[in-house]
């Protein structure tokens, strides 16, 4: 069977996009299954948290996969290893998908499935793919949604994400419409919440109130604010490594159900 293509775009700079890909990659890898973790973030941190040691600097990667400057260069032949068995990562490391960003500005045809395009060849490899998307709505970020099955919305108690999320739901349907008809909206997923703090309740509230308003999904669990789930992920533990985090573990095991409607539910 086919992967599965996720992605969790929010071109809100730091509401957890990375790392609810990294906690979500350890979930289903625990599961055996076959993840690949594309790096469709110029910023590359996704792969310097991902990636198994010893990738140099200017290792190929998903720049060349996607360019017309590099024709020779195909996707499988950046893949490399990732932190755990049964995760593979295509990097993204150095400057260069920032100029095929810019390059797909410009590009006359096709640029949206320009990575929808390059993943063909591997997909019938793995169960799982995730693509982790910069704080943008840019052509990157449209490409992500081209390809995937799947789009999740990473937000945080702030109203400055709560009114970026309006345009993002917009760019998501406009994707559907033109691009990707097969393309589904699993929800919003409620990230670094604090129970203890009075304006994160309300925010949550509101939160539920719109998406019901506006028939869209809060995914449950929401995840809280905690300092094991930045932690872990910054030094490259697993949740399940990590000392006293079980119930965090758990979390991202029903989260992974939540947002692919427990395809891999064993
Ligand atoms: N649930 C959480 N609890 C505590 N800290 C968190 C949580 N989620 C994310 N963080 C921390 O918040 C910061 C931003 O997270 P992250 O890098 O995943 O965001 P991002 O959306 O990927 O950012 P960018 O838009 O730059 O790609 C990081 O330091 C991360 O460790
Ligand atoms: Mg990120």
């Amino acid at each position: 069977m086919s992967a599965l293509v996720i992605s969790e775009p929010n071109q809100k700079g730091g509401t957890g996009k990375t790392t609810s890909m990294v906690h979500l990659a350890r979930a289903a890898v625990r599961r055996g299954l076959r993840v690949l973790f594309v790096d469709a973030d110029p910023q590359g941190s996704g792969t310097a948290l991902l990636a198994a040691d010893g990738l140099e600097e200017d290792a190929p990667g998903l720049a060349n996969a996607l360019s017309n400057q590099d024709a020779e260069t195909t996707l499988p032949d950046v893949i490399v290893p990732g932190l755990w068995t049964g995760l593979e990562v295509v990097p993204t490391t150095g400057g260069g998908l920032g100029i095929v960003r810019d390059e797909l500005i410009v590009a006359p045809l096709a640029r949206e499935r320009r990575l929808s395009d390059a993943l063909e060849p591997v997909r019938e490899r793995y169960d799982l793919i995730l693509i982790d998307t910069g704080p943008s709505l840019d052509q990157l970020t449209i490409n992500a949604l081209v390809a995937s099955d799947i789009a999740a919305a990473v937000t945080e108690p702030d109203y400055l994400a709560s009114r970026g999320l309006v345009q993002l739901l917009d760019t998501i349907t406009t994707v559907q419409k033109h691009y990707a008809p097969g393309l589904r909206f699993a929800g919003v997923i409620a990230n670094n919440y604090d129970a203890r703090k009075k304006e994160a309740s309300h925010w949550l509230e509101q939160l539920r109130e719109a998406a019901s308003a506006q028939g869209f999904t809060v995914l449950e669990p929401v995840i809280p604010a905690r300092t094991a789930i930045a932690n872990s992920s910054q030094q490259g533990i697993a949740l399940d490594e990590w000392p006293r985090a079980r119930p965090l573990v758990d979390l991202y095991d029903q989260q992974l159900d939540a947002i692919t409607e427990g395809r891999f539910t064993s």
